[in-house]
C-alpha cells in the first residue's frame, strides 16, 4: 500500500505526517515556533531554520512510531520545495533528499500552496474536480480555477497585502501580541456590527484582485482616534474583519459565477476564520453550491497536507529513486508551475 511521508518547514511550523493510501492520515506531528517569534512580534528567518534544525528528526521518528512502520515500509517522501523562507526550506529539502537518499525512495518536492489547495480532499465528504479554490493565508490571496490535478489557474490575487497580513499587521497596530489574526478575530466577537465603517476595496470595480494594506491603515487611524477601551478596539476589530470578510466573500460570489462553478474550497489559515466560514457558507447555499474546508489542525501549515500532496504527485507521475539528489528549493515559485517543476 503506498506510503507517503510529508515534510513541511515552509515557515515557522515544522509538520511531519504519513499518508496511507487506504487509511488517509496515518501519523501527525506539529511542532509550532510561535512562541519562539512571539517577543520579536514576527518570524524571524534565521531562528526559524535553526529550529526546524532542532526539531524534525524527532518528529520524522515520531511519525514512523505514531504510524507503527518501519522506513522500509514508505514508498516516497514528500517535502516542501518552496514557496517560502529559503533557510527554513532548505532544512525539508535537505532532510527529505537525505532519506530519500538514505532509504532509496523518490522524492517529491510539493508546492506549499498546492498542498493548502489539496488539504480538504483529506476528509470525508471532500470536493471533486473542477472546483474554485479560496487561498487565504499569511503569504497568499488567491482565487484559484482548479480544473484539475496540477490544473491550477489563477484568476485573482492580491495586488499587496494577503488577507492573514492584513490581520497580523492590524492585531499588532492595536497592540495584540503575536500571532494576531486569531487574537484579533476573538476580540471580534465582543465587538457591535460594522459600528465603524470599512471600505470594501475593490469591489467597486470589475476584476478578481484583492487589496487589503489600505484596511490596515484604516485601522491605524480608527485606533488612534479612539479611547483604546476593549470596547472600542473590539468594535473596530469587528468592523475590520467584516470588511476583510465581505470583499472576500464579495470576490468568492463574482468568481463562482464566471467560472460557474458549484462547489468552493477555502484553504490557508485565514480559513479557520469562523466569520468567513458562516460568510461563504450562506453564499453556497445562496446557489445551491456547497463549500469544502480541512479540518482546523489541517487549515495552518502541517505536513499532512504536503504527504497527501506527495501522494497525488506519486500517483500522477510514477516517480523512482534517484541516483543524485539535488537539494533545491523554490522561495518564490509561480503555483501554475507546480506540477512541471517537481524533482
Ligand atoms: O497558512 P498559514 O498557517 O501560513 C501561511 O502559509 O501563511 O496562515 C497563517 C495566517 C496568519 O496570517 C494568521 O494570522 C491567519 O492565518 N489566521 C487567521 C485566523 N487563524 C489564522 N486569520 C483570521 N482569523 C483566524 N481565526
Ligand atoms: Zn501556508
Amino acid at each position: 500500500m503506498t506510503k507517503i511521508l510529508g515534510i513541511e518547514t515552509s515557515c515557522d511550523e515544522t509538520g511531519i505526517a504519513i499518508y496511507d493510501e487506504n487509511q488517509g492520515i496515518i501519523a501527525h506531528q506539529l511542532y509550532s515556533q510561535v512562541e519562539l517569534h512571539s517577543e520579536y512580534g514576527g518570524v524571524v528567518p534565521e531562528l526559524a531554520s535553526r529550529d526546524h534544525v532542532r526539531k524534525i528528526v524527532p518528529l520524522v521518528r515520531g511519525a514512523l512510531q505514531q504510524a507503527g512502520i518501519q522506513p522500509s515500509e514508505l514508498s516516497a517522501i514528500a517535502y516542501t520545495q518552496g514557496p517560502g523562507l529559503i533557510g527554513a526550506l532548505l532544512v525539508g529539502a535537505t532532510m527529505g533528499q537525505s532519506l530519500a537518499y538514505a532509504w532509496k525512495l523518490p522524492s517529491i518536492g510539493v508546492h506549499h500552496l498546492e498542498g493548502h489547495l489539496l488539504a480538504p480532499m483529506l476528509e470525508a465528504d471532500k470536493p471533486v474536480f473542477p472546483f474554485l479554490a479560496l487561498l487565504v493565508s499569511g503569504g497568499h490571496t488567491m482565487l484559484v480555477d482548479v480544473i484539475g490535478l496540477g490544473e491550477y489557474q489563477i484568476i485573482g490575487e492580491s495586488v499587496d497585502d494577503a488577507a492573514g497580513e492584513a490581520f497580523d499587521k492590524t492585531a499588532k497596530i492595536m497592540g495584540l501580541a503575536y500571532p494576531g489574526g486569531p487574537r484579533l478575530a476573538q476580540l471580534a466577537e465582543k465587538g457591535g456590527d460594522d459600528l465603524v465603517r470599512f471600505p470594501r476595496p475593490m469591489t467597486d470595480r470589475p476584476g478578481l484582485d484583492f487589496s487589503f494594506s489600505g484596511l490596515k491603515t484604516f485601522a491605524a487611524n480608527q485606533f488612534s482616534a479612539c479611547d483604546k477601551s476593549e470596547q472600542a478596539k473590539a468594535n473596530i476589530a469587528k468592523s475590520f474583519q467584516q470588511a476583510v470578510i465581505d470583499t472576500l466573500s464579495i470576490k468568492c460570489k463574482r468568481a463562482i459565477k464566471q467560472t460557474g462553478h458549484q462547489a468552493l474550497v477555502v484553504s490557508g489559515g485565514v480559513s479557520a476564520n469562523l466569520y468567513l466560514r458562516e460568510k461563504l457558507a450562506q453564499l453556497m447555499q445562496s446557489i445551491g453550491g456547497k463549500v469544502y474546508y480541512p479540518r482546523h489542525e489541517y487549515c495552518t501549515d502541517n505536513g499532512a497536507m504536503i504527504a497527501y500532496a506527495g501522494y497525488c504527485h506519486f500517483k500522477a507521475e510514477q516517480p523512482k529513486p534517484a541516483k543524485q539528489h539535488p537539494i533545491k528549493v523554490h522561495p518564490r515559485w509561480p503555483l501554475s508551475e507546480a506540477f512541471k517543476n517537481t524533482e
